[in-house]
């Protein structure tokens, strides 16, 4: 056994190289160790403090959970009140800020402010003596909060201790606590496998998260923690910039914001606003606006406070993503499998820069586990080109006359059965393609671009053809004559004769497309190809069973089961028949020839981000499929290769959080050219 000396100075030594290799990984952002050696580095330390519990302080990276729950939160005071912010809508309201201000400077020079994203969490309060984290408390109205140190103490990015040298003797650091988008989902995805009530949004799952007197629980949560002002500070003094000071923070292992930048006037506010809008859905966290902050801390003084808020800063807010609203009824819409999706029908309201007045509910567990009742105040969510959704419901306002939503017995557009299946989320209409609603669907998915691409066939006209009795099955499509087509409303005879022009080119199709064209549950782009590729005719696909099925790569027993039931319904058989009889034709030996000879992207898959110059996505997902790979809409683990074109999405920050492979266009083109 080590002597306690030796063991002493090698605690010592591990403690330092954690919290530089954390303040590495938190503050900088650039990692030198694996995880794994980190881990490592923390048993070692463990394991001496285990066996010498004399050498053990509290700011040892170890000691970041408390064992013991509190039975209460003990009441902290801000010596220094915690301000809130003053609030800008729009851009008027920026350039009054600014003009005030130089007003009351009496100045002409254009001012300089730190610019510095509007985090939505929830502010604290860090009081570090002697470079040792000794409190950490809640804002709670600014004058007297909730202690909450020992919650503080369990997140990764709040260091225990100041690193670096030059920090005051106490020093009141104060920031944001937040939860990240992707912790917020997986929190919340948790929570619905255990079926309790989701967080509606990440700024509550924060505060949450850290009013536990179980500090295990805080520890638990993925809670992370920017610096952006200060309190008290004694013994020591702060630069005269508030750039200058984060900088400090930061050199003291305070994690700082890297989107915070020095700007000029009011042009540089309004351009760093610009900047962040058209960034916000990349970040990795929420963000509610931007805030400008004069930077020159002589001038913060000159201007001193109003009210509640100073007045050198300024919050900038983005139009509101989620609002509140009256939920005025439930209605069930029947997709192509005869899934019932709840829609919400609301009272309408302007949120995420658009007028809504409907919101999916998604399915009935999702509406029982947030309790969500018609005449309820809901908080509705429209963020980017997200669907909007009912995120949750203000119980506070719940009327007394609120009623449940239940599940209808019959289906709302043909009256038939509905069933759902025990422990599955959707429930389903039973009546297949007799049902108009699931027919229109199909029809649609039928004509999809994708899928045969019949041009100019759209929503409408489908709705149409289907009401007029013309159309009961995709095969009916091709027996539509101009006639019948130009006795519709709004439909010239050109547009009659264009249609029948489309439809007639889309019967000559791959046996791919046609299979992905039949609406298959379970089969998709890629499941088309496969089958088309691994039985090469439909005759050979007919006469498979699901044993034979499973035998292809990549179909599980769910798809193949999905595959065998679909062919074995005498309906879907009928109507095959009948798309063959009116013409629909692939050439079998074209797609087997152009597959036998590439397979040389098998078993990758790929997403595709940006625009391509040498070829439409389209084309490039085409020739992935072709050569034997995959295509997929969303970056995960299982990405093989990011295809990067030029203004890629949001998809290529995900791509590089997850360490997945990047290619260029003119990579791609090699590798497809190989
Ligand atoms: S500065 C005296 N900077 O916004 C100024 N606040 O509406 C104190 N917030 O309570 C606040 N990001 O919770 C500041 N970069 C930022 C911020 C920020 C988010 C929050 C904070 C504050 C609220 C005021």
């Amino acid at each position: 056994m080590m002597t306690p000396d030796v063991a002493e100075r090698r605690i010592q030594s591990l403690r330092q190289q954690i919290n530089h290799h954390n303040y590495l990984y938190y503050v900088l952002d650039s990692p030198e160790i694996p995880d794994s050696e980190f881990d490592r580095l923390m048993r070692e330390l463990e394991q001496l403090e285990q066996q010498f519990p004399q050498l053990i302080t509290p700011d040892s990276p170890t000691q970041r959970v408390g064992a013991t729950p509190l039975t209460e939160f003990g009441e902290v005071r801000h010596e220094v009140p915690m301000l809130s912010l003053d609030n800008a809508f729009d851009e008027h309201e920026v350039q009054e800020f600014d003009r005030r201000l130089h007003e009351r400077l009496d100045t002409s020079a254009q001012i300089e402010y730190t610019a510095e994203p509007k985090l939505d969490g929830l502010a604290v309060s860090l009081v570090y003596e002697n470079g040792v984290l000794t409190r950490g408390a809640t804002r709670g109205d600014g004058t007297l909060g909730e202690d909450v140190t020992q919650n503080v103490r369990t997140l990764l990015s709040v260091p225990l201790r100041l690193v670096g040298t030059g920090f005051p003797r106490l020093l009141e650091a104060r920031g944001e606590i937040f939860m990240p988008k992707k912790g917020f989902e997986m929190l919340n995805a948790k929570a619905e496998k255990n079926h309790e009530k989701p967080f509606i949004n990440p700024r509550n799952a924060a505060a949450g998260s850290l009013r536990q007197l179980d500090a295990r629980i805080t520890a638990s949560r993925p809670l992370e923690f920017y610096a952006y002002a200060w309190g008290q500070v004694e013994g020591g003094r702060l630069p005269e910039r508030h750039s200058k000071v984060l900088a400090c923070f930061r050199e003291w292992g305070l994690r700082t914001n890297p989107e915070n930048r020095l700007v000029i006037g009011l042009e540089g506010c309004l351009k760093f606003y610009k900047h962040m809008a058209d960034k916000r859905d990349q970040l990795p966290y929420q963000i509610d606006g931007v805030v400008y902050k004069v930077d020159r801390l002589d001038l913060q003084k000159e201007l001193g406070f109003v009210a509640r808020a100073p007045r050198w800063a300024l919050a900038h807010k983005f139009p509101a993503e989620e609002v509140m609203t009256v939920l005025r009824a439930v209605e069930f819409q029947v997709g192509r499998t005869g899934a019932l999706t709840p829609v919400a029908r609301l009272q309408p309201v302007f949120v995420g820069g658009a007028n809504i007045s409907n919101a999916t509910l998604h399915n009935m567990d999702e509406i029982e586990r947030k309790d969500v009742r018609v005449g309820d105040t809901v908080i509705v969510r429209r963020a980017g080109d997200v669907i909007p959704e009912v995120a949750g419901v203000v119980l506070a306002k719940r009327p007394k006359n609120a009623r449940r939503v239940h599940l209808p017995l019959k289906c709302p557009v043909c009256g038939s059965k509905v069933l759902r299946i025990e422990g599955e989320a959707v429930a389903r209409c039973s009546a297949g393609l007799y049902c108009p609603a699931q027919r229109k669907e199909m029809i649609r998915h039928f004509a999809s671009r994708r899928a045969l691409d019949i041009e100019g066939l759209g929503e409408k006209l489908v709705d149409q053809l289907v009401d007029a009795g013309l159309v009961h099955t995709p095969a009916d499509l091709f027996k539509l004559t101009a006639k019948q087509l130009a006795d519709l409303e709004r439909m010239g005879d050109k547009s009659a004769d264009n249609l029948l022009q489309a439809i007639n080119k889309a019967s000559n199709t791959t046996f791919s497309r046609f299979l992905y064209a039949l609406g298959i549950r379970e089969v998709g782009e890629t499941t088309a190809l496969v089958l088309a590729r691994h039985y090469g005719s439909l005759d050979a696909l007919l006469a498979a069973d699901q044993d034979s099925l499973m035998q292809v790569p990549d179909i599980g027993p769910v798809v193949a089961a999905s595959i065998a039931s679909f062919f074995h319904e005498p309906h879907n058989l009928k109507v095959i028949r009948a798309l063959r009889e009116s013409g629909v034709r692939w050439q079998q030996q074209a797609d087997a020839k152009k597959f036998k000879h590439s397979s040389i992207l098998a078993g990758l898959t790929f997403v595709i981000t940006g625009t391509l110059s040498q070829m439409t996505r389209d084309d490039a997902k085409d020739t992935i499929l072709a050569l034997g790979g995959k295509v997929s809409g969303s970056v995960s683990k299982k990405t093989d290769y990011l295809v990067v074109g030029a203004e890629p999405g949001s998809k290529l920050a995900e791509a590089r959080r997850l360490g997945v492979a990047l290619m260029d266009e003119q990579a791609f083109l090699r590798r497809i050219k190989q």
